[in-house]
């Protein structure tokens, strides 16, 4: 059941009962702004592309989030494995990816009991949600999303299809579940943007407010964006093993990356602006280090005698003590090959639930019948 705009709260709130008492298995299809007068768990949905090993971007712009949202919330966290295949990946690539992604999850204490943990290709009913928001979906505003901008500038020889629709897959992702709270970086925030304009055009065009507004989420103030070690900005896996600290990296890999991390020759003078870079370095630092040792470097920086070579030392030991314990996990879940098949089939089965649900809703609402 899907509540038209001018449905009164009260009465909504005495056909929900009714409902619930008759068939508590639609509870979930209360729209998204009463959940709280029924006492009832939002959604949230989020994913990673298996692109490689998870680093530090993904693990404070997301992963942190999602460890938080998995206690109180209704959780779908998914490995955007059809998301990735816009560069093309080997299938052995892809499949060792997918894996990886999986025991990273789970070593960094996603719980299988508390979330729904699945492959993004688990659940084909993503691809035929994809198929119906794609029809309402227009090439100008596609072509105006800053990541397909600069994909296309970056890989001029593969401008594919996927990569101009990649919002709209993304809106599939989150929609399939009818989810709200969406834990992502700052990278992501025109995706979420895009992903509310498609959820309100479908409303529109079927008269129907079935589809809530997702929106992006982090328990931070403001959406999370980790800089990279080579100054030019966000840490992406994009941008080289040299920007790139990986959340299993060794701890000699560890050291050299940090203390190669570009900083600049140093203040000019007393009180003089932190060069981008180097705001780059405090803003690690503010991730890992103790609030004490950070306001001796910013202090230091301040009076303008800071030594890089002590202050990079200390963000590396720092690191070091924040990864150590996530390589050993990683490394112990990556061999448990059996439980991560156990976990991805177990996951499978529960947001295939979710999304056949919604589909049989959309194809209803379109006026497919459901045979
Ligand atoms: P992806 O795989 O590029 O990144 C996964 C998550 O990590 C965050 N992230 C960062 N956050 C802060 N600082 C950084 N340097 C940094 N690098 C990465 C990203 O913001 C993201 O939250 N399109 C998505 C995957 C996706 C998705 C979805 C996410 C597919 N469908 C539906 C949410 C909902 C992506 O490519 O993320």
């Amino acid at each position: 059941m899907a509540l038209h705009k001018n449905t009164s709260l009260i009465r909504f709130l005495l056909s929900e009962k009714r409902i619930i008492r008759l068939n508590p298995f639609r509870f979930h299809q209360i729209q998204p702004r009463f959940c709280k007068f029924v006492n009832m768990k939002e959604v949230v949905v989020s994913g990673i592309r298996p692109t490689g090993k998870l680093h530090l971007g993904n693990y404070f712009g997301a992963l942190k989030n999602f460890l938080r949202l998995q206690q109180q919330f209704d959780s779908y966290f998914f490995i955007a494995d059809y998301h990735s295949l816009t560069t093309h990946p080997t299938p052995g690539d892809l499949s060792a990816s997918v894996k990886r992604v999986l025991a990273e999850y789970i070593a960094l204490g996603l719980d299988p009991e508390q979330c729904t943990i699945y492959f993004q290709s688990d659940l084909p009913e993503t691809a035929e949600l994809y198929l119906f928001l794609n029809m309402n979906a227009y090439l100008g505003e596609l072509e105006r999303v800053t990541s397909f901008k600069e994909k296309a500038r970056t890989q001029p020889n593969n401008i594919n299809a996927g990569l101009l629709t990649y919002p709209v897959l993304m809106a599939a992702d989150i929609l399939l579940h009818r989810g709200i709270k969406v834990p992502v970086g700052k990278d992501q925030e025109q995706h979420l943007e895009m992903a509310r304009t498609f959820a309100n055009r479908f409303n529109r065009l079927y008269n129907n407010e079935y589809f809530p507004e997702p929106q992006a989420f982090s328990f931070e103030q403001n959406l999370v964006k980790v800089p990279g070690l080579t100054g030019t900005g966000k840490m992406s896996k994009s941008a080289g093993e040299a920007d790139t600290i990986y959340l299993d990296e060794e701890a000699s890999v560890l050291n050299k990356k940090i203390m190669r991390a570009v900083s600049d020759s140093g203040p000019s003078e007393p009180g003089a602006p932190k060069s981008v870079p180097v705001q780059n370095l405090f803003d690690l630092m503010g991730l890992v280090s103790a609030t004490d040792t950070i306001q001796f470097f910013e202090d230091s920086h301040k009076a303008g005698n800071i030594r890089y070579g002590d202050f990079k030392k200390q963000l590396a030991a720092d690191m070091e003590i924040f990864i150590a314990p996530l390589r050993d996990k990683i490394q112990t879940t990556l061999g448990d090959e059996k439980r991560l098949n156990e976990i991805a089939k177990f996951g499978a089965e529960k947001a295939r639930a979710s999304a056949q649900k919604t589909i049989r809703e959309v194809r209803e609402i379109i006026g497919f019948s459901n045979r």
